[in-house]
């Protein structure tokens, strides 16, 4: 069974940069990413373009999977069409280091209960296949009530240096406990905002708090270019850092 980790918290903290970074450097094979958030801007992070490639989001997959439904006039089993779209490669993206899956954008107004379901379906059939599976979380904590990963290994928070932050970190465990989501460790990760003197509240937090991840112009950079961030140093502040956090929460890196 792979080991789940999800990585969440409030928007614009450095979620998506850490995961990338996170998959760069953690020695597990097979890996598999899982994007939840509605922007897609995982891929980009990891240089990887997705409609070139030719896949769907697991929303389009569904769109999809609806408009040849009315076609047939319902004759189209959707489970299995889904499971057809996933084994012919159309929903997976396949790396040299990873695989991805994108949840892709809303598909109704205000629903994503068919997505989520289908995302559900997809980790429980497909976890055993992997050694690890990243979870990259939109913004806030809409997600965690959408319990698409109700066991969880890992738990990262990544924190800005906020009061809303500290707040955050009370709300997540409200949250988890109040919709029964499990997990074994609950991680603090202080975002590139933090300094050494205002990071001194995420060490007297009494959770576990693994470092924070150091400013970076160069991934600012990459991310307002596009570029990947597979190619930035590995001698890099931000690179170095986040090496620095997945040792300390014990993680073999490559
Ligand atoms: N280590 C870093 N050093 C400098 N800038 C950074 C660093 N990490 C992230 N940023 C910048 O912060 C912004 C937000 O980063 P990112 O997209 O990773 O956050 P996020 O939490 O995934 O955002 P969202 O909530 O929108 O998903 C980006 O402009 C990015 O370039
Ligand atoms: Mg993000």
């Amino acid at each position: 069974m792979g080991k789940i980790n999800v990585i969440t918290g409030r928007g614009g903290t450095g979620k998506s940069t850490f995961t990338t970074l996170f998959t760069r450097y953690v020695h597990a094979k097979p890996l598999l990413l899982i994007d939840l958030d509605p922007d897609e801007s995982l891929a980009k992070m990891l240089g990887v373009d997705l409609g070139r490639e030719s896949k769907c989001s697991i929303s389009d997959a569904l769109s999809r999977i609806i408009e040849k439904g009315k076609k047939s006039k319902g004759k189209d089993d959707s489970p299995d069409l889904l499971r057809r779209m996933m084994e012919e490669g159309e929903i997976i993206y396949r790396d040299k280091k990873f695989d991805l899956i994108t949840l892709g954008t809303k598909f109704a107004p205000g629903c994503y209960c068919l997505p989520d379901e289908m995302i559900k379906e997809t980790i429980r059939n497909i976890h055993k296949n992997y050694e690890m599976i990243l979870v990259d979380s939109p913004a806030g904590l809409e997600h965690l009530n959408r319990k698409v990963t109700p066991d969880i290994n890992d738990l990262f928070v990544v924190l800005d240096p906020s009061e809303k932050s500290a707040k955050h970190i009370d709300r997540i465990k409200y949250v988890t406990k109040g919709v029964n989501i499990h997990y074994n460790q609950f991680y603090l990760v202080g975002n590139y905002r933090f300094t050494e003197e205002n990071e001194a509240y995420l060490l007297k937090s009494g959770e576990k708090y693994l470092g924070r991840i150091a400013n970076d112009p160069l991934v600012r950079e990459y991310n307002l270019k596009g570029k990947s961030l597979f190619h930035i140093s590995e001698d890099s502040p931000s690179s170095i850092s986040v090496k620095k956090i997945l040792r300390e929460a014990g993680y073999v890196l490559v």
